[in-house]
Order: C-alpha cells, then sequence, then structure tokens
C-alpha cells in the first residue's frame, strides 16, 4: 500500500464530499421533472423504495471495494474479482476502466448544463438590481442562451477551469476543504428556499401531490425510472464511490457514511421538490405551462417565478442559481477525480498533470457538446434528458453521450459492481469492511449481503433488459 496516499481528515470530510458527488443536477433539476411526469405520490414511494434496497447496498459496496484496496476505481476492481478468481483481474481492469471513460463522457456535458446555472445567477442578479424586463419571454431568454456558441463555450470553460483548479489540490486539500465550505452553504440555501416556499399558497397542494401516494396514477414504466434515476443521483455505476472509498482510512465507518450519504441525498431531492412544486402550485395557470415542458421547470419556468410570485424572490432568484452551480461544482469534481485517479495510480502520472491533462482532454469533447445543442433542440431523447423537447434525438454529442452514459454505461458498471462485492469478494473481507464494530444498529450484515447478491443485481439487471427492448422508459 503506498504511505502517500492522500485521505479524508475526518469521517465528516468524506460524507461531505460524496454527498457533494451525489447532489447535482440530479436531485435539483432531473427529480423535479420526473415526478412531476409520474404525477407524485406513488412515483416518489417507489423511488425511496429503489434508494434503499438498490442504492443503499451499492453505496456499501462501492465505498467497502474502495476503501479495502486503497486504489481507484480500475485497481480496486481488479482486487475485488481476484480475491475469489485470481485469473480474472483483467476482467476488473476492464470494468473499472469503462467507468473511468463513463466519467470521462459524463463530464464532458455535465459542464455545460452546470454552465447554464452561471448564466442564470448573472441574469437574475441583474434583475434583482435592475428589475425583471416586463414582457420578456422565459422560453426565449432559455433557448437564446443555449444557442449563443460563444457564450456557451466561456461558461462551461468557466466551470471546468473551477473544476481542474479543485481537483488539483488533491483529496484533502481541493475536494474535502471545497465540500466543507460548500454543502453548508448548499444545505443553508435550500431550508431558506424550502421556508419562504412553505409559506406560499400552492404549499399544502404540493406537499400532497408529493407525498401522498396514488398507485392507480403509477405506470410501469415509472418503477424502472425510479430505479435508474436512484443510480444516477447517487454517483453509482462508475466508480467514483470507489474511488473516494479508497481514500477513507481504516477508522471510519462505511456503514454510517453510507447511511449518511444516501439519507442527505434523498432529503435534498425531496426538499429541492417540495420547493419547486410549491411556487408553481401557487400559481393560477402555471400548472399547465410547466406540463408542455417539465423539463423546463429549473431554467425557464423558475426564473420569473422568483421576480413574480416568490416571498423575497429577489434575492433568493440569485441564491438558488448559486445553489445549482454549487451542487453541480460539487458533482464534476468528483467526476474529474474518477479520470485523475486513474492516471494517477494506474499509470503513474503526478496528480497536477493529471488534473490538467484530463481536464483540458474533456474539454475538447465539451466543445462538441457545446457545438451540438442547436442540432438538440425540438426532438426527443432517451437518456438523462428525457422527454425534454429541447433536448432532442441522438444528434450530436450531447445526446448521444447522455444516452449512452444513462443507459448503458451506468447500469452495466453497477450491474458488475454488485457482482464484485456480492459474489467475487469473500465473505469474510466484505463483512472485515462493514461489521467492523462501530457499525450502526440499523446494519445487518446477512441483510446486507442478501441485497447485494440477488435483490441489486436483478434489479439492475431488469433495467438492462428494458433498455435492450427498446422500452420507452417515460
Ligand atoms: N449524482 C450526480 C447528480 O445527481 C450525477 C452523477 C452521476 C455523478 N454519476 C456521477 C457525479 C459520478 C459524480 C460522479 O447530479
Amino acid at each position: 500500500m503506498s504511505q502517500r496516499r492522500d485521505h479524508w481528515s475526518s469521517n465528516a470530510g468524506l460524507v461531505l464530499a460524496a454527498t457533494g458527488s451525489a447532489i447535482g443536477l440530479g436531485n435539483l433539476w432531473k427529480f423535479p421533472f420526473i415526478t412531476w411526469e409520474n404525477n407524485g405520490g406513488a412515483f416518489v414511494l417507489v423511488y425511496l423504495i429503489c434508494i434503499a434496497a438498490v442504492g443503499l447496498p451499492i453505496m456499501m459496496a462501492e465505498l467497502l471495494i474502495g476503501r479495502r484496496s486503497q486504489k481507484s476505481a480500475v485497481g480496486a476492481l481488479k482486487e475485488a474479482v481476484a480475491s475469489k478468481w485470481p485469473g480474472g483481474r483483467w476482467l476488473g481492469g476492464v470494468v473499472g476502466f469503462w467507468g473511468v471513460l463513463a466519467g470521462f463522457i459524463l463530464l464532458s456535458y455535465y459542464t455545460v448544463i452546470a454552465g447554464w446555472s452561471l448564466f442564470y445567477f448573472v441574469k437574475t442578479m441583474g434583475w434583482t438590481f435592475g428589475g425583471y424586463p416586463a414582457g420578456m419571454s422565459a422560453g426565449d431568454l432559455f433557448t437564446g442562451q443555449a444557442l449563443n456558441t460563444g457564450l456557451q463555450l466561456l461558461l462551461s470553460l468557466g466551470f471546468s477551469v473551477a473544476t481542474i483548479a479543485i481537483v488539483y489540490f488533491g483529496v484533502s486539500k481541493g475536494i474535502e476543504r471545497i465540500a466543507r465550505i460548500f454543502l453548508p452553504i448548499l444545505f443553508g440555501i435550500l431550508l431558506l428556499m424550502l421556508v419562504s416556499a412553505l409559506s406560499m399558497s400552492g404549499a399544502g397542494e404540493a406537499l400532497a401531490h408529493i407525498f401522498r401516494p396514488n398507485f392507480a396514477e403509477l405506470e410501469r414504466g415509472a418503477v424502472l425510472e425510479a430505479l435508474g434515476h436512484s443510480f444516477f443521483t447517487l454517483s453509482l455505476g462508475m466508480g467514483a464511490m470507489i474511488t473516494y472509498g479508497s481514500y477513507i482510512s481504516r477508522k471510519h465507518s462505511v456503514v454510517k457514511a453510507s447511511g449518511a450519504i444516501v439519507a442527505l441525498d434523498t432529503l435534498i431531492a425531496l426538499i429541492a421538490t417540495v420547493v419547486m412544486f410549491s411556487v408553481i402550485f401557487s400559481v393560477a395557470g402555471m400548472r399547465d405551462e410547466v406540463g408542455g415542458s417539465t423539463v423546463g421547470m429549473l431554467f425557464i419556468s423558475l426564473p420569473e417565478l422568483f421576480y413574480s410570485e416568490v416571498p423575497f424572490g429577489v434575492v433568493l432568484g440569485p441564491l438558488f442559481y448559486v445553489l445549482v452551480a454549487l451542487a453541480a461544482l460539487t458533482s464534476t469534481i468528483s467526476l474529474l477525480e474518477v479520470v485523475s485517479a486513474y492516471l494517477i495510480d494506474q499509470r503513474g502520472i503526478t496528480r497536477k498533470k493529471a488534473t490538467t491533462g484530463a481536464g483540458a482532454a474533456i474539454f475538447l469533447f465539451t466543445t462538441f457538446a457545446v457545438l451540438s445543442i442547436p442540432g438538440l433542440l425540438g426532438v426527443s431523447t432517451e437518456g438523462f434528458f428525457s422527454g425534454i423537447e429541447i433536448f432532442a434525438g441522438k444528434v450530436g454529442w450531447f445526446a448521444t453521450a447522455d444516452h449512452f452514459v444513462s443507459n448503458w454505461m451506468l447500469p452495466t458498471g453497477g450491474f458488475f459492481i454488485t457482482l464484485a462485492a456480492g459474489w467475487f469478494m469473500t465473505r469474510e473481507s466484505t463483512r472485515g469492511e462493514l461489521a467492523d464494530g462501530s457499525e450502526p444498529r440499523w446494519f445487518h450484515y446477512g441483510a446486507w449481503r442478501f441485497f447485494i447478491r440477488w435483490v441489486a443485481p436483478i434489479a439492475v439487471a431488469a433495467i438492462i433488459v428494458f433498455v435492450i427492448r427498446g422500452t420507452d422508459f417515460s
């Protein structure tokens, strides 16, 4: 084991950094709109079950695989497979590399959407001081900025540089330090928004819509959508949590950390949804408008509403987009860390060279994503951006990459990770990592083992089968 490996300075540091990875556009953007599309209630309940039955066990699996080997995705999965099948190291390596590739591709377009939050931050700031321009069309504003290639390149370049600058400083001095500052700010802003949203007239209806299950409204595809999303939102399936797990020292409990990360991610997604629905339900006619473009909720419906409907919206507007930007940034740093850690651990490249080199290479693909935005307007895709009229068919890098990562790479990677932890690793080794005497009361090793060997792989295999059969997820 290399002595110089950087570690999280404390358990809280790990929890904050991993929660930062998990909380992102998936929580603030995607979860609210898929909840909307699937009529709330029953969908939310199914989602919570998927998080508990599949997300939590895989979270523990990824962290334990990383902690055990003290290596990032590729090296860790090689060792995991080799514990029962020494000749199978190559397979672990292939799957680890598949994850690194997924991180590379995901980061290349995630940055573009992250850049939009910067645009809306500056815009809403301007309205706070100069007033909301009367008669402006929110849809035109969105499309206008998205089609302005120069602006898009500038925004995503800014976001990439910020990401590289943080990962450059390493695990404890870069990633953990930023998470320690940003996550509390993020929670603070969201609580402020929650208080303000609950005082609005639509709050009661919003809560009922989200938390009162009506199973008659639940469509079959919704279960798979909930399952797929529970994967994406927890940053699972591509070795991000394996990599973060490799920086956990022996003193800290993987189980407690997993519980905290999963709980916080879920809480934030629910709060964000309550906030958005309260705003929408408080405005007459907004319901139908949102129905037309659920995906535009975050960047089209909300900006205007802040200035016309939300109490203290002039202050909360810009704060909200800071929140989105911070959430996205703590996700992009973990994506870059997956790629960089591979170069550092497996290729012996220095951190400085790995982060700047990988960051630059990824940005090249970000420019492809930006250039493909115009081609995306007006069609419909099945990946992370499913059902969006704005993002469309599999034209160009943006949609192709998203389709491939969300539908293929994360589920196949995740399926293999369940096998690695449940079937390839020995009972003694996983037991030693998880049931180390400091695990919380609610944890039961036998239950975990059952979920990781049977429930999680079968559930993930179901997603893959449905993707292969071309089932429409939305
Ligand atoms: N969880 C992030 C979100 O909700 C997105 C994501 C998926 C991710 N996989 C990841 C982030 C891996 C970092 C690393 O937005």
